[in-house]
C-alpha cells in the first residue's frame, strides 16, 4: 500500500485535491492510502469547510490551525507542524497542490527530510516575482521528485529550467536530484466536469441572486497586489461601475474576505457606497464550488485576477478578462478568448465591449481530457 500525505491550506488546494481523494477512494482503493493535513490556511467556513462537504472530501486527518500572518511566520509555522507530522508518520511521498504557501511549507519539510514530493500543477510561471506565488512554485518544483503539469506551457517552462525531459529521457526512476516531469493535464478540470450536473441540480446561485443566465458577469478580486494597492483596486471598481452603468448586464461579485476588509477603509468609502447604491452588481460572501461552477457556467464572461477563475471561464467556453500584468495560462489569451487588461480601466472597459461583440470563439482543448487525477495516481504507484 502506497502511503502518501497530502497538504491542503487554501480555497483552491481544497478544490484540486478533491480530484486525487476521489481517485484514491475508487479506483486504487486498497492501493493508496491518503492521509490529509490542513495547514490552516484559509479558516472560515466558507473559505475552507463548505468545499470538504460538497465535493465530499475526507475531512483532514490532522488540522495545524496556522491561520494567517505575514509570509515568513505563516510559513514557517506551518514548516514546523507539517515536518513533526512526516517525522512520525514517515509517509511514502508528499502531496503538494499549486503555488500557496502551504504548498512550499510541505515542499521545504519534505525534501529536506527525504520525503518524495510530487507537485501537482507544477511548471507554471508568470515570470513576475512580485507575486508570492511565483516564487513558492519555483522553490516547491525544484525540490520536488514528481512534477505534474496541467499545461504544455508548463513542461515546456521545466525544460526551460534544466529539467530532464522525461518524455524523451528513459528514465524511469525518480528522486529528487532527477526528477521526473509529466504533462499530463489539469485536475480542476476533471472536477469541473465531474460536478457540473451535480452543482447544476443542487445550486440555486441564480434564483438567489436573481439572474438570467447569458446576461451576467462573474467578478472575482482577491490578489493582494490588485486589494492592497488603491492605484489598482479603485480602477477596477470603477471600471466594473461603469460597464453595468452604460450596458444592459449585471455583475456578481463573490468576495474574499480581504477584498471586502480592504473595502471598509475610508479611501475606497466613494467607490464603495456607488457599487451599494448601484442594483446591477450584487456583492455576496466567497462562493460555494457548486455555486462558482453555476455562476460560471452562465456567465456572459468572467472578470477575474484568479488563476483558477482564468481556467474555469475557459472549461465552460467563457471570455475572461484577466485584472493582472500576465498569466501563467498563456494559452487561453493566445486562442483569444482571454484579454490581459492588468488594472487598467480603458482596458478592462475595451476588453467587454470587443468580447460583448464576439461570437465565433473557439475553446480548443488546452487542459486534457478529465483524467489527470487518474494519471496521477498511475504514476505515483509505478515510480514511488
Ligand atoms: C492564498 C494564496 C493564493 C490563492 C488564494 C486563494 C498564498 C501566498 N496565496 O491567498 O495563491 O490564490 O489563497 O484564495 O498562499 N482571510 C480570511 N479568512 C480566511 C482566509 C483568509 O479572512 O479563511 C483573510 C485574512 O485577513 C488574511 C487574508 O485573507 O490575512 C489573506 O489570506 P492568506 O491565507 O494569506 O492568502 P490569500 O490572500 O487568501
Amino acid at each position: 500500500m502506497l502511503k502518501i500525505f497530502t497538504i491542503v491550506g487554501a480555497r483552491p488546494q481544497i478544490i484540486k485535491a478533491a480530484a486525487i481523494s476521489r481517485q484514491v477512494r475508487t479506483i486504487f482503493k486498497g492501493k493508496i492510502e491518503e492521509v490529509i493535513i490542513h495547514t490552516g490556511q484559509h479558516y472560515d467556513e466558507n473559505m475552507s469547510q463548505v468545499f470538504f462537504d460538497e465535493m465530499e472530501i475526507p475531512k483532514p486527518d490532522f488540522n495545524l490551525n496556522i491561520g494567517s500572518g505575514t509570509h515568513g511566520s505563516q510559513t514557517a509555522k506551518m514548516i514546523e507542524g507539517i515536518e513533526k507530522l512526516l517525522l512520525e508518520h514517515k509517509p511514502d511521498a508528499l502531496i503538494i497542490y499549486g503555488d500557496t504557501n502551504s504548498t512550499l511549507a510541505g515542499a521545504i519539510a519534505a525534501s529536506k527530510i527525504h520525503i518524495p514530493v510530487v507537485h501537482i500543477e507544477a511548471g507554471l510561471r508568470s515570470y513576475n516575482k512580485a507575486m508570492p506565488e511565483e516564487i513558492n512554485r519555483i522553490l516547491a518544483d525544484h525540490v520536488s521528485t514528481l512534477l505534474f503539469s496541467p499545461t504544455k506551457t508548463g513542461y515546456t517552462n521545466l525544460l526551460r529550467e534544466g529539467f530532464e525531459d522525461t518524455e524523451k529521457s528513459g528514465r524511469t526512476k525518480f528522486d529528487k536530484d532527477h526528477p521526473g516531469i509529466f504533462h499530463c493535464g489539469d485536475v480542476m478540470y476533471d472536477n469541473t466536469l465531474f460536478f457540473a450536473e451535480m452543482a447544476e441540480k443542487k445550486s440555486a446561485a441564480l434564483q438567489q441572486n436573481n439572474l438570467t443566465a447569458g446576461n451576467f458577469v462573474l467578478v472575482t478580486i482577491h490578489r493582494p497586489s490588485n486589494t492592497d494597492n488603491q492605484a489598482r483596486l479603485t480602477p477596477i471598481l470603477e471600471a466594473l461601475n461603469e460597464i453595468t452603468n452604460e450596458q444592459n448586464v449585471e455583475m456578481i461579485l463573490p468576495l474574499h474576505p480581504r477584498t471586502l476588509k480592504m473595502l471598509g477603509n475610508a479611501e475606497y468609502t466613494g467607490i464603495y457606497e456607488a457599487l451599494k447604491k448601484n442594483n446591477r452588481i450584487k456583492i455576496i460572501p466567497p462562493a460555494s464550488f457548486f455555486d462558482m461552477i453555476v455562476l460560471g457556467k452562465n456567465a456572459k464572461l468572467i472578470i477575474t485576477d484568479s488563476g483558477g477563475v482564468q481556467k474555469e471561464a475557459y472549461f465552460f467556453k467563457k471570455p475572461s478578462i484577466v485584472l493582472r500584468p500576465e498569466t501563467e495560462w498563456k494559452e487561453i489569451v493566445e486562442n483569444g478568448t482571454a484579454i490581459i487588461a492588468d488594472a487598467d480601466k480603458q482596458k478592462i472597459k475595451s476588453a467587454y465591449h470587443y468580447f460583448s461583440l464576439k461570437n465565433d470563439m473557439s475553446f480548443p482543448e488546452v487542459f486534457g481530457d478529465g483524467k489527470a487525477a487518474e494519471f496521477i495516481c498511475k504514476k505515483m504507484l509505478e515510480l514511488l
